[in-house]
């Protein structure tokens, strides 16, 4: 019988693609830390340009929230972009990843704030503890059984009358190996069936040329749960031949102004990514396994 390259999880905590995590920001996160987050191997300016939407649907969706002096969780917080971003609004914020070298790089790159070790799955706080408990591009990659766990820990420590916002790939046909999409509706249950109301939710990320691009490749959805997770991406072993990247530098440029015009002229249904922001209602009562 062949070796289990992926044996399942066994240890409270730990999740499938933990391995990935921890080659790519040994790999990556010092040297490039957006790259570690965004496209491993890819350029900077790649990553920078979807960086850029990101950040603007972050602010749309939270900038309205009161967050000076509140507690704020940031989940799987990779080099900590996020974590800075509620510090710098007043957030009382501590970020949280169980991949070591992601943390290394958010220590160095956010002095005075405070990262732990930890899982989305087994989130070690006592319930109601945040205003705010976010997670971007998080979810999206553990699998659907986990997605279940890491759930019902986030929606546990949100006190109540806080909010929780989550940022994941509802695209069903992202090539990705190391990503588990739903459909909008499906992240929207899965955290109402954890006492959580939708405030609103939005699309994020329409890339229409380099989806049309990327439609060309295999689609590999959510194989890395069955193959050699630490194994590198297609897009790693391209990115090893920088010519094939500086081909996408157009693209790229292109797309700045096209995704400004997607953003506002197609339905939130046809993003990459659903931004979801929920609140926890007054008095909500506890679901049972949380
Ligand atoms: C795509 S990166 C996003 C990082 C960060 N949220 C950002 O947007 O810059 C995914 C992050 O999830 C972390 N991660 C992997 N498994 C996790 C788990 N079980 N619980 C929490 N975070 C996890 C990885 O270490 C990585 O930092």
């Amino acid at each position: 019988m062949a070796p289990d390259r992926n044996p399942q999880p066994s240890a409270p905590g730990e999740t499938t693609l933990m391995p990935y995590w921890e080659r790519v920001a040994s790999r990556y996160a010092a040297s490039d830390p957006l790259a570690a987050v965004c496209y491993p191997a890819a350029p900077r300016w790649f990553n920078r340009f979807y960086a850029h939407f990101q950040l603007r649907t972050v602010e749309r969706m939270l900038g309205g929230l009161p967050l000076a002096g509140t507690r704020a969780l940031d989940v799987g917080c990779g080099g900590g972009r996020w974590t800075r971003w509620l510090a710098e609004r007043g957030a009382e914020a501590i970020g949280v990843d169980p991949t070591t070298a992601m943390l290394e790089t958010a220590r160095r790159l956010s002095p005075g704030l405070t990262f732990q070790r930890m899982s989305a799955t087994t989130i070690d706080f006592p319930a109601d503890t945040f205003d705010l408990v976010m997670a971007v591009t998080v979810i999206q990659h553990l699998r659907p059984v986990e997605q279940e766990r890491a759930a019902a820990a986030m929606c546990r420590v949100v006190r109540q009358g806080g909010h929780l916002f989550v940022f994941d790939l509802i695209d069903q046909h992202d090539p990705g190996r190391v990503v588990f999409p739903r459909r909008p509706q499906e992240w929207i249950d899965l955290y109402q069936r954890q006492g959580m109301t939708l405030v609103r939710w939005e699309g994020q990320e329409y890339v229409p040329l380099m989806r049309a691009l990327t439609a060309l490749l295999p689609s590999q959805t959510g194989k890395a749960a069955e193959s050699n997770v630490t194994a590198p991406s297609v897009l790693e072993r391209i990115g090893a031949r920088r010519a094939a990247f500086a081909s996408l530098w157009p693209v790229i440029q292109l797309s700045y102004p096209l995704e400004s015009l997607c953003e506002r002229l197609l339905p939130a249904a046809r993003a990459r990514h659903g931004c979801f922001l929920f609140r926890k209602a007054d008095g909500a009562p506890r679901p049972p396994h949380a």
